[in-house]
C-alpha cells in the first residue's frame, strides 16, 4: 500500500513499494493522564518534566521500552481544576503545577528525540469561568466579548431559557446576577460554553491551534467537539423514552435526546476549519472524542478527507465483551467507512472505568490482542499496559467532580489513580502521598516487576507492539473476519501483499477447538499467553482459556 501525494492511500495491490502510510495510522497512541504519570517535584501530583522522565519507558533505544509511537496528554493548562484541567483559564500557556512552556519545549524535544509524536488536548466547547475572556464577557451585557459565551434570557416565566441538562448532573444553564442572564454550561458551572458562532472567538481559538502546532506539537485530540455547535434557536430537548428509570433525579442530561445541544449538523463547518489549520503544518493529525450513532459519526471525518483524521471509536467500550457483538460492530465500521477514512479503536480512557475491570484480567490479554491487530489506530491508556484494574477511592477521598455530584459510582476516579512503577513507596510514582491514592495491588501490579516477568501482560503488550512494527499486514493490511466455526471466538485476517496473518480470540474461559478451512502451512507467531510458537493446523487447532493467537500463514 502506497500513500499518494495528497495524502490519500492508494489501493493495495497498486504498489510494490513498502508500505507508506502516515504515522498517524502506522503508530501506536498512549493516553498520559498527567496527574497520575508521574510527579517530579514530590507534591503528590504528576507533572510534564515526570513525563520527561519517563520517556524512555515508552520508546527509543533505552531498556525494554513499551515500544508507543504518540503520546496523547490531557490537559496541563493554567486551570483551577473544577474539572481537573478540562477547565482551562489560559489556552496557551501552562499550569504551573504541570511546569512552563520551556518544559513542554523540552518535552516535545526528547520525545522526537525517541520516535515519539506528541499530541495535545484542545478543549475547544468550554473554558473556565476564570479565563479572562469570561471574566470580561461576565462583566457587562455590551461588553466586546459578550457574545465570545452563550447568554440567554429567562423564559417569561423567569424559568431557564431551555430544559438541557449537564453530564455531571444539575441544569446546563446558571444565572449570573451581574447581568441577571443565564449562561450555558453542559458540564460544571465553572465551564461556561464557547460561542463558535462569534466569529472573533473562533479566530482566537483557531490561533490557539497555530500557537501549539508553531512549538511544534504534532496534533490534537479535541475534546467533545461534536458539542462545539448548538441549536441556533436553543429548542428543548426532546424525553428519552428509554432512559434508565434508576437514574438519579439530577441527572436532566441521561433523560433527553440529545436532537439540539450536540451534533448539529453546521459543526462539520468548523470542523473544516480545524482541518484547514492543521494542513497548514506538515504531517499533523486531529483526533476527536465523540460518540454518536454510526451514520452521525462518520461525518466528522468530512466529506472528501477534510475533516478529524481520527474521530474516536468508543464502541467496543460500550458493548457487551462477546465475539458476535465485536465482529458486527468491526464489520459495520468496515463497510461504512470510504476508501479515504482511517479507522480507530480505544479501549480504555481517563473517563471510563479500567478495562481489565469492565472484562476481567484474563480477558485483558485478549483485549490488548485485539487493540493491537484490528485494522485502525490503537488508543492506550496508561496503565492498560500493566492490566490495572479500577483504584479504590473512598469517599472522602473522592476528587471527581462528576462522582461529587452524582454519585460515587459515577466517579472517574477508580480509572485516575496514579501509574504503578515498582514496588516501592508510592509506587514510583512521587515522594509524597499521591492526590488519589495507589491500588492496594502495586507490589505485583507495577512496571519493574512486570519488565521481569516474561510473561507478564506488559511484556505481551511489548511483544505485540514489536510485532505491529515488523508486519505491515497489522497496519496497511485489509480486514476480513474469518469463519471459524464459533459464535464465541473470533477469527480474522489481515492480509497485505503476500503477508497473510490469522488472529484467533477466545472470549470464554473455556478450551475451544477451532476449525478454519485452510490447508497451508500455518505458525504461532504469537499467544496472549505468551508461551508458545511455532507450526499449527488450521483446519483443527486449539485455544485455551482466554487465549489470543496471532498465526501467519505462508502464500
Ligand atoms: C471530556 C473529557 C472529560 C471532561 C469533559 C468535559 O469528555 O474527556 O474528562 O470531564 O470532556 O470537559
Amino acid at each position: 500500500m502506497k500513500r499518494s501525494t495528497s495524502g490519500d492511500v492508494a489501493a493495495e495491490d497498486s504498489a510494490d513499494e513498502p508500505a507508506e502510510l502516515a504515522w498517524w495510522k502506522t503508530g501506536v497512541i498512549y493516553q498520559i493522564y498527567p496527574r497520575s504519570f508521574q510527579d517530579s517535584t514530590g507534591n503528590g501530583i504528576g507533572d510534564l518534566a515526570g513525563i520527561i522522565d519517563r520517556l524512555d519507558y515508552l520508546n527509543g533505544d533505552g531498556n525494554q521500552p513499551l515500544g508507543v509511537d504518540a503520546i496523547w496528554i490531557s490537559p496541563f493548562y493554567p486551570s483551577p481544576m473544577a474539572d481537573f484541567g478540562y477547565d482551562v483559564a489560559d489556552y496557551c500557556d501552562i499550569d504551573s503545577l504541570f511546569g512552563d512552556l520551556d518544559t513542554l519545549d523540552r518535552l516535545i524535544a526528547e520525545a522526537h528525540a525517541r520516535e515519539i509524536r506528541v499530541v495535545v488536548d484542545y478543549v475547544p466547547n468550554h473554558s473556565s469561568n476564570l479565563h479572562p475572556w469570561f471574566v470580561e464577557s461576565r462583566s457587562s451585557l455590551s461588553n466586546p466579548k459578550r457574545n465570545w459565551y452563550i447568554w440567554h434570557d429567562g423564559r417569561a416565566d423567569g424559568s431557564l431559557p431551555n430544559n438541557w441538562g449537564s453530564p455531571f448532573g444539575g441544569p446546563a444553564w446558571t444565572l449570573d446576577p451581574v447581568t441577571d442572564q443565564y449562561y450555558l454550561h453542559q458540564f460544571l458551572p465553572e465551564q461556561p460554553e464557547l460561542n463558535w458562532r462569534e466569529p472573533a472567538l473562533a479566530a482566537a481559538m483557531l490561533d490557539v491551534l497555530r500557537f501549539w502546532l508553531d512549538r511544534g506539537v504534532d496534533g490534537f485530540r479535541m475534546d467533545v467537539v461534536g458539542m462545539i455547535i448548538k441549536d441556533s434557536e436553543f429548542r428543548d430537548n426532546p424525553t428519552n423514552p428509554k432512559a434508565d428509570p434508576t437514574l438519579p433525579p439530577d441527572d436532566i442530561f441521561g433523560r433527553q435526546i440529545h436532537s439540539f445541544n450536540e451534533d448539529q449538523d453546521d459543526v462539520h463547518v468548523t470542523i473544516r476549519e480545524f482541518r484547514r489549520v492543521l494542513d497548514e503544518y506538515p504531517d499533523r493529525v486531529a483526533i476527536g472524542e465523540l460518540g454518536y450513532s454510526m451514520s452521525r459519526w462518520i461525518k466528522y471525518y468530512g466529506d472528501d478527507d477534510d475533516g478529524l483524521h481520527l474521530p474516536f471509536n468508543f464502541r467496543l467500550m460500550q458493548m457487551p465483551w462477546e465475539a458476535g457483538a465485536i465482529t458486527r460492530s468491526v464489520e459495520k465500521l468496515e463497510a461504512a467507512l470510504p476508501e479515504w477514512a482511517w479507522p480507530s479503536y480505544v479501549l480504555g480512557s481517563h473517563d471510563a472505568p479500567r478495562l481489565a475491570s469492565r472484562i476481567g484480567t484474563a480477558q485483558a490479554r485478549i483485549a490488548a490482542m485485539l487493540l493491537l491487530t484490528l485494522r485502525g489506530t490503537p488508543t492506550l491508556y496508561q496503565g492498560d499496559e500493566l492490566g490495572l484494574e479500577n483504584g479504590v477511592v473512598s469517599l472522602d477521598q473522592l476528587q471527581d467532580p462528576q462522582g461529587i455530584r452524582l454519585g460515587v459510582d459515577r466517579s472517574r476516579d477508580p480509572a485516575r489513580t496514579p501509574m504503578q512503577w515498582d514496588a516501592g513507596p508510592h509506587a514510583g510514582f512521587s515522594t509524597a502521598a499521591p492526590w488519589l491514592p495507589i491500588s492496594a495491588d502495586y507490589r505485583e501490579g507495577n512496571v519493574a516487576t512486570q519488565q521481569e516477568d516474561p510473561r507478564s501482560i506488559l511484556n505481551l503488550y511489548k511483544q505485540l507492539l514489536r510485532y505491529r512494527r515488523a508486519m505491515p499486514a497489522l497496519t496497511a493490511g485489509r480486514y476480513e473476519t474469518v469463519t471459524n466455526g464459533l459464535d464465541d471466538c473470533l477469527t480474522y485476517r489481515r492480509r497485505h501483499l503476500d503477508e497473510e496473518l490469522l488472529i484467533s480470540l477466545n472470549f470464554t474461559g473455556e478450551e475451544r477447538s477451532l476449525s478454519i478451512r485452510d490447508d497451508r502451512r500455518a505458525s504461532i507467531g504469537l499467544s496472549t499467553h505468551l508461551d508458545r510458537i511455532g507450526g499449527v493446523d488450521l483446519t483443527e487447532f486449539r485455544l485455551r482459556p482466554h487465549e489470543g493467537l496471532v498465526v501467519e500463514v505462508s502464500p
